[in-house]
């Protein structure tokens, strides 16, 4: 009787194992099983241990302004405007603008449940970091977007900016823009879902968060780049990420140099 009602039991923890394994396959892209939200909430948060020891984050978290939802120009004004600008002129980037750009590459919307850029499983592998140089109300240094707040992170202390921009092949006019945004992934959040598929959607989400910068930065008036040609351990090492994160793409921000001299 005892070996029966154990063989039942077991059976039963199966077939509950299995549909949740196919409502997992059939619901994929919308992460619908409670699995998966438990390792949306355990891998997804930027709390992760996604830098190194020497780079402990700090308690300083600046509240960034409010984020728009309302922009100047038409979306396709935009598309047709959008190209890379690669010389800054020497001009702050104001905190409101940064945050705004930062919103738009991978910000919260629908009371949180969202961002503005798709993610496989919605399972957010992205993280923000931001070298600043000029921008009004923060101290020079090394910061990292927390979407769930929209605020900045200090992670570090001191200008990285002519580090990074000579190891990304000397690309030093990398260097004048006020801030650079530093788009990095941990791959491990997608690959839990989608194992060895996980680069190629990682690699498709820095896209997406890119292109949103990109446009956010027109509408802004605010000129931008995606530079990808970088030597991965020097940025690993100056930005003190662990072995858990990659950078994937710096974009340089700030207002366009207004000398024809700086042609883009
Ligand atoms: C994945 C990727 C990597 C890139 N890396 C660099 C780079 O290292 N340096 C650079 O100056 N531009 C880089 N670019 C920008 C391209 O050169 C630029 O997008 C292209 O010339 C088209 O110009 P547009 O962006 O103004 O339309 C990169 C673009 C992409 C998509």
């Amino acid at each position: 009787m005892l070996r029966f009602f154990k063989i039942t039991i077991y059976l039963a923890v199966l077939l509950i194992g299995q549909a949740d394994n196919h409502v997992g396959h059939s619901m994929g892209w919308n992460g619908g099983t409670i699995g998966n939200i438990f390792q949306h909430q355990r891998a997804g948060s930027s709390n992760d241990s996604v830098l190194g020891k020497a780079t402990a984050p700090s308690r300083d978290i600046t509240r960034l302004p409010a984020q728009k939802s309302k922009g100047k120009q038409q979306l396709a004004i935009l598309l047709a405007q959008r190209h890379s600008v690669r010389s800054f002129s020497s001009t702050p980037l104001t905190l409101a603008h940064l945050g705004q750009l930062l919103w738009a590459a991978q910000g919260m919307t629908h009371e949180g449940r969202r961002r503005t850029a798709p993610s496989a499983g919605a399972l957010y592998p992205l993280e923000l970091f931001v070298l600043v140089g000029r921008v009004e109300g923060l101290a020079v240094g090394v910061y990292q977007y927390e979407p769930q707040q929209h605020a900045l992170r200090r992670v570090q202390d001191g200008d990285r900016r002519q580090q990074v921009a000579s190891a990304a092949w000397e690309q030093m006019w990398l260097a004048s823009a006020p801030a650079m945004i530093v788009i990095a992934a941990v791959y491990a959040r997608t690959a839990v879902k989608y194992g060895p598929r996980a680069s190629r959607y990682v690699h498709i989400e820095a896209g997406h968060a890119a292109e949103n910068l990109f446009l956010q930065a027109q509408d802004l008036d605010l000129a931008t780049a995606v530079v990808g040609a970088f030597d991965d351990p020097q940025v690993v090492r100056i930005l003190g990420f662990s072995n858990t994160i990659a950078p994937l793409l710096l974009m340089p921000v700030g207002m366009p140099h207004p000398s024809p001299m700086h042609p883009d």
